[in-house]
């Protein structure tokens, strides 16, 4: 028989609960304290949820994460939250370190503006999605296409033409990945769906033509019950089948977007199929060598 454990009301219950009521309102009205002292904003609409948090679209333009209280109680959400606040904040921190993308999230406290409660919530604000399109950056965000700023439709890494089954072209498109992968690895991050997402970097190379770097893009390394352990040192030990795993996944998901949406079922996708499998090959090996080469700080 499963034992719940009651969790006691936190002292900003009552801010946890007048937020549940009011988030998904439109326009409302709240203060975000940081270091930078205390600035009015407003929730304008939800960008995307998942199990654990909710993104919305601040009037300042960055993304606010607040917890996902629509089926947990709030006690068991506030037992957790601050730590996958801080869990998140800190991974950001450590990826723009080793030069990895990601929306570069800051921890905020917030409270609403009206409504008669004390006390703030942690929370993070990150770049959006949407922002990173300004500077010809496009993310892919893995278990949510309706959040991409690639668009699977009509967005390709090709210019038209051009032959899709290229290995030199892949090799070209993906190496700024491997890099990031190995460091990744290396430092023993979480290698899933939710925390491998992907930005597409774009460089104009004449009037029509444009060239493409895809590079990792870190965000959701948090899991609601485990906390994340993070090494200050990128020398952990990294294994074939996780590398092979995970690229397996990436290059599904960037043959999707460029393919078919089905991909890798349908018939159409049998020569496809044969040519992704045949670079995850090459690549896991190529990322086992520069774990090890990052590991060993050459
Ligand atoms: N910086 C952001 N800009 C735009 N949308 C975002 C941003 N961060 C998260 N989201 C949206 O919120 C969803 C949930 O965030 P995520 O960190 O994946 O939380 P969860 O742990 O609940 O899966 C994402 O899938 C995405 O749709
Ligand atoms: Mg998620």
């Amino acid at each position: 028989m499963s034992v719940i454990t009651l969790k006691q009301k936190p002292d900003n219950y009552q801010t946890y609960k007048y937020l549940r009521k009011q988030i998904g309102k439109w326009n409302t009205e709240i203060l975000l304290h940081s270091h930078l002292g205390i600035q009015e904003d407003k929730l304008l609409q939800c960008l995307g949820s998942g199990g654990c948090k909710k993104a919305y679209q601040l009037e300042s333009e960055k993304a606010l994460l607040l917890p996902n209280m629509d089926s947990d109680p709030i006690e068991h959400v506030a037992s957790r939250w601050e730590r996958i606040v801080d869990e998140e904040v800190a991974v950001s921190k450590l990826l723009s370190r080793l030069g990895i993308l990601s929306p570069s999230s800051e921890r905020v406290e917030i409270s609403p503006k009206a409504g008669d409660c004390n006390g703030t919530i942690p929370a993070y604000v990150s770049t959006s999605f949407k922002s990173f399109s300004k500077s010809n950056i496009f993310i892919i965000d893995r278990k949510d296409h309706r959040s991409s700023t690639w668009n699977r439709n009509s967005d390709s890494f090709f210019n038209p033409g051009e032959d899709r089954l290229d290995k030199d072209q892949w090799d070209q498109l993906i190496d700024p990945m491997l890099n990031d992968l190995a460091k990744v690895l290396a430092h023993g991050l979480p290698t899933t769906i939710d925390s491998m997402n992907l930005a597409i970097v774009q460089k104009n190379t004449g009037e029509t033509s444009k060239s493409y770097q895809i590079r990792i893009f870190g965000f959701d390394f948090t899991s609601k019950c485990d906390p994340l352990s993070l090494q200050s040192t990128g020398n952990c030990e990294v294994k074939a089948s996780q590398v092979k795993g995970a690229l397996e996944g990436l290059l599904t998901t960037l043959f999707s977007y460029e393919f078919d949406w089905g991909f890798p079922r349908g018939k159409d996708n049998k020569e496809p199929l044969a040519f992704m499998q045949s670079l995850v090959e090459g690549y896991t090996h190529e990322v086992m060598v520069r774990a090890q080469q990052y590991s060993s700080g050459i």
